[in-house]
């Protein structure tokens, strides 16, 4: 079975063959935690690294920091409205911000720059060009095919292609308020059809191009739009992702709403991509915008309408739409990009994410274009066609940026250094990473081989609810890094560490992190579920929590003696495959709509590239046996469901489950077993006094899992 995140993510390359789907569990699977664990306590140990050359940059001295920070927290309102007066607001702002994080006040709220009026397209686009700046480059388009010319996008190409776009969606009836589904490639279209979305005050809603029809259909029927655009298709590596044949079926899908029109953009030769329109419905973008004005008049919106929404996973339920509204998510988004990526004139900056995930938004769309950035946007898959193509891309575009995954780092890692010859990369400045905790050994890989040990490596927390880099090692001449440490806060941030009944602790500690005061670009609602939100993120009076009930946090946290901060990795039920967040309630609604399954458990495991993978425990009904086409069907059954990225990596049949006696299951006893199977001790199962029926679990260690 081919793994399929390499696909999905374009972030890791795919698994070395395995074993055929055997009964073999790979040695490194066992061990691979025990030596993360192992490595990070050999660094927490207080190793310091300090790059040999960073150049003096947007920030001069860790001084500057301190003072600017202190600024940001004593007084925000005059911190952010400085800087939000570097940007255009068609009606300036009267009050900088207003906001509530404690449900016993009042509603949850956070309400930023409020009667101020704006628009993200024109900051990102039209002042640029208003400023003489038409001719500079804002994207690079490199082809899945390595040798193979795309034309550059010019800051002015681009507006005059949004204008015509926009209009066309005006076109097609999308007024202000109205959503558009975009289920795209990674191609520079794609950030161009989220500005023409911006600019006429649509709510864009990008789905990553990896999701199934399902999938996709009901993120359609979520957000209610009746418009939708997409590609023909898009080679990655050497898969053709059909993308038309996905929004069509899902289209079909969409139930108490039509999809009225779609706009579809034409990556493939008409052979290979076999597409035919429907007519009525569908419009190839090319002829949409050939008909359309070129002069689209600028939507001015208010600072709090909203921007976009972006559905993420949690650890129970459907997938929630992320809301973000307008004038704080762009000055956060830009103030973010500016000092995490240090950009300077004349840098080019490139960040591997695709845009159906928030890092794609924030870094790769807003962040860079409202900076006025030239950037490479990159369609294919680093492992294509062969591992060093990152490493070719960085000399051809002279990088000065590079900003990517772990999964992404490990699995080029896993190539060793020979990729990286021939290659110079003098270029870089500094390299970022995203998505989940970097393991000491990969940020080693990163800083030594990839950087020489010149370049800062800047690991960045967030979230997609916090919509902008959170916690973060800046980029600051002469100052010192700790592997696999986030560092410190972004300005104003007031990140908080509490325990589990929500008592913040003080002094070096661990537990959860939580967030306690509002920055620009908190999330707003979960679209359409206000009360979800409000239960969701604020369930402790004075605090953002960065996961979901029951568990009340999300994220580990560990601060040390100097106050930094380390992000531990999930403690809900939320798995991070490759950079990517999945409910383990998504998995298993997949795997029990199949009828031989009675019931089944989803957790995380670790990866050795992935960070985590995903490992399903599966009891079958009376009478079903077990199966190689059982576990074919069921794997089969979570890709057609959510995604290629969402198949299992392991399937243990489970004679039964390890259940509390008010029959809740025991994921804390599974994840156990996930990780160290037949070896696992009765001391690393901890208190199991509360099982009701004890024998279950030696059944399942004795039974095992089927590393696909
Ligand atoms: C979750 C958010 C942030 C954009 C990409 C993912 C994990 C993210 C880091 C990091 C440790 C990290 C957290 C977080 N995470 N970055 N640098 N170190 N963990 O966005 O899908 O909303 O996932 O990713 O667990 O809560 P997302």
């Amino acid at each position: 079975l081919v793994v399929a995140t390499a696909l999905s993510a374009g972030l890791v390359l795919p698994r070395a063959a395995s074993p055929s789907a055997g009964l073999v569990r790979p040695a490194h699977a066992a061990t691979h935690r025990a030596a993360v664990v192992a490595e990070a306590a050999a660094v927490v140990a207080s190793e310091v690294v300090t790059p040999s050359e960073f150049p003096a940059g947007n920030l001069r001295s860790l001084a500057e920091y301190d003072e600017m920070y202190a600024r940001s927290v004593a007084d925000p309102s005059a911190f952010w409205a400085d800087i939000a007066d570097s940007f255009h607001w068609e009606r300036r702002f009267d009050e900088v911000v207003d906001a509530n994080f404690d449900s016993t006040k009042g509603k949850v709220f956070s309400s930023w720059f409020s009667g101020g009026t704006t628009n993200l397209c024109y900051n990102a686009l039209d002042r640029h060009v208003a400023a003489g700046k038409g001719d500079q480059v804002a994207f690079y388009h490199e082809s899945n095919e390595e040798g193979e010319e795309l034309p550059a996008w010019t800051y002015a190409q681009a507006l005059a292609e949004v204008q015509r776009l926009a209009n066309a969606l005006r076109g097609a009836g999308v007024k202000k308020g109205d959503r558009v589904t975009l289920f795209m490639p990674m191609v520079p279209q794609l950030a161009l059809a989220m500005l023409a979305c911006a600019r006429i005050g649509a709510v864009h809603t990008v789905v990553f191009g990896g999701f199934s029809a399902e999938a996709l259909a009901s993120r359609i029927e979520d957000a209610a739009s009746r418009v939708v655009i997409t590609a023909d298709g898009v080679m990655r590596g050497k898969k053709l992702v059909g993308l038309y044949e996905i929004a069509d079926k899902a289209a079909g899908l969409v139930r108490g709403l039509e999809v009225e029109t779609q706009i579809v953009l034409q990556r493939l030769p008409p052979d290979v991509s076999g597409v035919s329109l429907k007519p009525g419905r569908d419009v190839w973008w090319g002829d949409a915008t050939a008909a359309a004005d070129p002069e689209c008049k600028v939507e001015w919106v208010g600072a709090e309408d909203p921007l976009f929404i972006l559905y993420t996973s949690g650890s129970t339920g459907k997938p929630k739409g992320v809301l973000h509204s307008t004038g704080g998510y762009m000055v956060y988004a830009a103030t973010t990009t500016k000092y995490v990526f240090d950009l300077q004139p004349g840098d080019v900056y490139f960040c591997t994410a695709d845009c159906g995930w928030i890092t794609g938004h924030s870094y790769v769309t807003y962040g860079p274009l409202l900076n006025g950035a030239s950037q490479l946007v990159f369609e294919g898959v680093p492992s294509y066609p062969d591992a060093g193509r990152l490493w070719r891309m960085v000399d051809k575009y002279t990088i000065a940026q590079l900003y990517t995954a772990p999964t992404a780092i490990r699995a080029l890692m896993r190539e060793g250094t020979g990729p990286l010859q021939g290659t110079s990369r003098s270029s870089l400045k500094l390299l970022g990473s995203v998505g989940e905790p970097i393991n000491p050994e990969a940020w080693r890989w990163y800083y030594e081989e990839v950087g020489g040990s010149r370049c800062p490596i800047v690991d960045t927390w967030w979230q997609t609810e916090t919509g902008g880099v959170m916690i973060v090692p800046l980029p600051i001449q002469g100052a010192s890094m700790k592997p696999g440490c986030a560092m410190r806060p972004f300005f104003g941030v007031q990140p908080a560490v509490i325990n589990e009944q929500g008592e913040e602790k003080e002094g070096a500690c661990e537990g959860l992190l939580a967030i306690k005061a509002a920055w620009p670009s908190t999330i707003r609602d979960v679209f359409g579920d206000y009360e979800r939100y409000q239960q969701t993120y604020f369930p402790i009076p004075g605090f953002y929590l960065t996961g979901e009930p029951p568990r009340r946090g999300g994220d580990g946290c560990r601060r040390d003696e100097d106050g930094h901060y380390w992000i531990t990795g999930r403690v809900d039920d939320v798995i991070n495959v490759s950079g990517h967040r999945i409910g383990t309630a998504e998995v298993e609604s997949a795997v029990v709509l199949h009828p031989n399954v009675a019931e089944a458990a989803v957790v995380g495991y670790p990866h050795p590239v992935k960070g985590e993978g995903i490992y399903i425990y599966v009891t079958l009904n009376e009478g079903v046996h077990e199966s190689d086409e059982l576990r074919k069907a069921l794997v089969m059954q979570c890709r057609s469901e959510i995604g290629a990225f969402a198949a299992p990596d392991v399937v243990h049949w489970a004679p039964s489950l390890p259940k509390t006696r008010s029959g809740k299951i025991m994921r804390r006893i599974l994840r156990k077993i996930a990780a160290s199977g037949k070896e696992v001790t009765a001391d690393e199962l901890g208190d199991t006094s509360t099982l009701a029926d004890p024998p279950v679990v030696d059944q399942l260690i004795a039974s095992h899992g089927i590393w696909l």
